[in-house]
């Protein structure tokens, strides 16, 4: 029997600046989804992509002095780049500029217009181009975009407009009537905003500009930027070209996952878009929360991002990924903070989970000479973890199909929290002083490694680098019994295998450590661009020259390296995350430049005295490493 199918996709970004952290949640959610559904057994298509078209694009493009084409491509594999570094699974990437799409665009367009959903007017009124929406004079608010509160521009042009106005009463009925909306309050604000005040025909094309798909019927037309990245959805499928095969067995999806301030666009343009077409209507909008900074919503124009490549080198993905999913219940805003992310760490991944791991894999090298014990005789606590542990699956699921990622990890953290409470209860150590207790001992010891065994399982779509890590600790290079039906029941834990005392799968973060100057982005608190500074501002930089005595790679990081650096009067340590562009023999014996009045830090456990200076592409593509034309002293003062 085929298996059954799940359609899962994420909004497509705007490649006009590099991504942020409140883009990687809504990957990560769609991503912790799609892996969910694979390892319960669905045939899962998961999509992603960026929407590349319009005159916000072609602005920004044009201030850089690239061509559209040329800007996008670069922001672009930086975008595919964070999505590898972040462990996303997407099984496709759409980019709006691929022939595949701008072709099936154009028949979309040319279909609606042969069936006289689109017709040729005059456009005149009100353009939001960061949002890149149509306004009514009567919706603006205060003359200011009702959505972002930006300027909008008067736009008065020869267009094409889709018979939006047409459909109003069937998403009226269809939308009152199903679940398509999420969370409920959306529904009732798209009811009572948007569609029962009435809707107008949509102006579909634009004139004034030209990067856009164009309307193959008639020059100097554009694609209005929504028509256009709405329809990836389907056109990543092969909708109306060669080869339909992946439409017909993926659509409709199952869920598309969208930020909150573009539900609009997706519960009413596209659904009229496909009733339009006479195509099934996707089964469900979710509409999330937006990540905040102290100050307001994290957005590319008010220049106070995260950056999630920051984040992720520090912290480690699974930590950043388990921290997004569970911090907020998906849904609703949330501060992002610095504080809250480490204590996380420090509280569920550090404490509960991993010193779950390392107490018991301790104890069966201790008690058991490294193996696995058979379990034999069973006593008091026995049942009740048991029997939490073969439920919390069914739970999990209950959640993961209402996309309650946090309720999700709640529940896995309950068993986590009794899998330890049951060391306490059972206490080993006592067992393990008496001989005719072994076992006891034994079976404690057995049940608990069962217990992780599915743990490491449930927290899989979560955390996908982390299982593999306890696998090998356990001894359980093959992942034996982890499937998901597997989990549902106890004892499926092989015996006899060696555990592997390994290093700390998540070592604690020192939330009181000395704080460096300039880390704000680095820590990934608000970066607030000034442009300009005082002299006295640069003096406040005390920038050495050093020559590199010993350099190597940090142990597990794949960007830092150490090195010894001598300044003249005194030796330092600096680490730098340089290692994808140089090797250490590179660097031994160059002389470099470094900050050298910089508080200490430690990245990774290792104490950092400076920084070295580099230049970054945008995106951090590239680093090279800043030198000198000619050989100074070291410790020479640059002024
Ligand atoms: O709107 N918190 O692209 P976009 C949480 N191209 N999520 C956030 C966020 C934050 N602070 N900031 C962004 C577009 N997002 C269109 C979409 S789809 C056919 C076209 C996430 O680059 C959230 O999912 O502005 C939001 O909807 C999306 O990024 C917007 O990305
Ligand atoms: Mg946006």
């Amino acid at each position: 029997m085929d298996k059954k199918t799940f359609y899962i996709t994420t909004p497509i970004y705007y490649p006009s600046d590099k991504l942020h952290i409140g883009h990687a949640y809504c990957t990560v959610a769609a991503d912790t989804m799609a892996r969910f559904k694979r390892i319960t057994g669905y045939d899962v298509m998961f999509l992603t992509g960026t929407d590349e078209h319009g005159q916000k694009i072609q602005r920004v493009a044009e201030a850089s002095g690239a061509s559209p084409q040329q800007y996008v491509d670069k922001i672009v594999d930086g975008i595919v780049k964070l999505w590898e570094l972040l462990d996303i699974s997407n099984d496709d990437f759409i980019r709006t500029t691929e022939p595949r799409h701008v072709e099936a665009v154009q028949k979309i367009f040319k279909k609606l217009y042969d069936k006289g959903d689109i017709y040729k007017g005059n456009y005149e009124g009100w353009y939001c181009t960061p949002c890149e929406a149509f306004w009514t004079e009567h919706q603006l608010a205060d003359g200011k975009c009702p959505d972002c509160g930006r300027e909008v521009e008067l736009t008065r042009e020869e267009a094409y407009f889709f018979r939006l106005s047409a459909y109003q009463d069937r998403l009226i009925k269809f939308i009152e009537e199903s679940d398509f909306i999420q969370p409920e309050s959306r529904k009732n604000e798209m009811l009572n905003n948007f569609l029962k005040p009435g809707l107008e025909d949509l102006c579909v094309s634009r004139t004034s500009f030209d990067w856009g798909v164009p309307v193959d019927f008639d020059e100097g037309h554009v694609v209005y930027v929504w028509v256009d990245a709405l329809s990836n959805y389907i056109t990543a499928l092969g909708y109306l070209s060669e080869d339909t095969s992946k439409y017909e067995k993926y659509w409709p999806a199952d869920v598309h996952l969208v930020g909150k301030e573009i539900v609009r666009f997706h519960t009413i343009i596209w659904p009229a878009m496909l009733m339009a077409l006479g195509e099934p209507l996707p089964k469900k909008v979710f509409g999330h929360g937006w990540l905040i900074l102290e100050g307001g919503k994290m957005s590319k124009s008010k220049g106070n991002v995260v950056d999630p490549v920051v984040l992720a080198d520090r912290y480690g993905v699974d930590a950043i990924r388990y921290f997004l999913m569970r911090e907020m219940p998906f849904g609703a805003d949330g501060v992002f903070s610095n504080e809250a992310l480490i204590g996380r760490i420090n509280a569920d991944l550090a404490n509960d989970l991993g010193n779950l791991v390392s107490r018991t894999v301790a104890m069966v090298d201790k008690y058991f000479s490294g193996i696995i014990p058979k379990p034999s005789t069973e006593g008091e606590h026995d049942a009740e973890l048991k029997e939490l542990a073969v439920s919390t699956p069914r739970v999990v699921e209950e959640y993961m199909d209402k996309l309650q990622f946090s309720s999700a990890l709640t529940e896995i953290w309950k068993l986590i929290g009794s899998t330890n409470k049951y060391i306490d209860l059972t206490m080993p150590w006592v067992l393990a002083r008496d001989e005719s207790k072994k076992d006891r001992l034994a079976t404690v010891i057995y049940n608990l490694a069962d217990c992780i065994r599915i743990i490491s399982v449930l927290i899989s779509p979560f955390m996908p680098n982390t299982p593999a890590l306890i696998w090998t600790q356990l001894g359980m290079d093959h992942g034996q019994g982890t499937g998901w039906e597997d989990i549902k029941e106890f004892g499926k834990l092989p015996t006899g295998m060696k555990v592997r005392k390994g290093e700390i799968i998540f070592p604690r973060i020192e939330q009181d450590r000395p704080q460096r100057q300039n880390t704000k982005e680095e820590e990934g608190e608000a970066k607030v661009e000034e442009k300009f500074i005082s002299i006295d501002d640069f003096a406040k930089v005390d920038l050495r020259v050093a020559t590199v005595l010993e350099c190597e790679k940090v142990e597990k990081s794949k960007k830092l390296l150490k090195l010894k650096l001598d300044l003249g009067e005194e030796t330092r340590q600096v680490v730098s995350g340089i290692s994808e562009f140089y090797s250490p023999e590179d660097l031994v014996g160059k002389q470099v430049v470094i900050v050298a009045n910089l508080k200490p830090a430690k990245l990774m456990g290792i104490e950092s005295q400076g920084m070295i200076l580099a230049a970054s592409t945008p995106g951090d593509e590239e680093l090279t490493v800043v030198t000198l034309l000619e050989r100074i002293a070291n410790g020479s003062k640059i002024t």
